[in-house]
């Protein structure tokens, strides 16, 4: 099993999840970060942190948000699993789910 992140993080990318994972398998693209889920071990210490609940453990993920299972996993089809994602640093791009969602508009950013 492994935590998914979901639409909240899109256009957002907080990264308060980064600090917290203790394996270091958050990943960032150009508009969210996506879970490493070969090397997620289910820890659910980034699901609390992050202020828009974009995170879920894969059992618990809503139904709406049910395609971000396959968007993560999909994300690593190029690098598989790096083994830590502050060496890899910023992955260019997004899965194309991702890449074509209009701009998400959040609180407090351009209106
Ligand atoms: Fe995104 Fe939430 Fe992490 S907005 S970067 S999943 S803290
Ligand atoms: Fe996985 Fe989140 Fe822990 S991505 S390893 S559950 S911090």
């Amino acid at each position: 099993m492994t935590y998914v992140i979901a639409l909240p993080c899109v256009d957002l990318m907080d990264k308060a999840c980064v600090d917290e994972c203790p394996i270091d398998c958050i990943y960032e693209g150009d508009r969210m970060l996506y879970v490493q889920p070969d090397e997620c071990v289910d820890c659910g210490a980034c699901e609390p942190v992050c202020p828009v609940e974009a995170i879920y453990f894969e059992d618990d993920l809503p139904a709406e948000f049910s395609v971000y299972t396959a968007v993560n996993a999909e994300f690593f089809t190029s690098i598989g699993a790096p083994g830590g994602a502050a060496r890899v640093g910023h992955v260019p791009g997004d899965h194309a789910f991702v890449a074509a969602l209009p701009p998400q508009l959040h609180d407090g950013a351009l209106a």
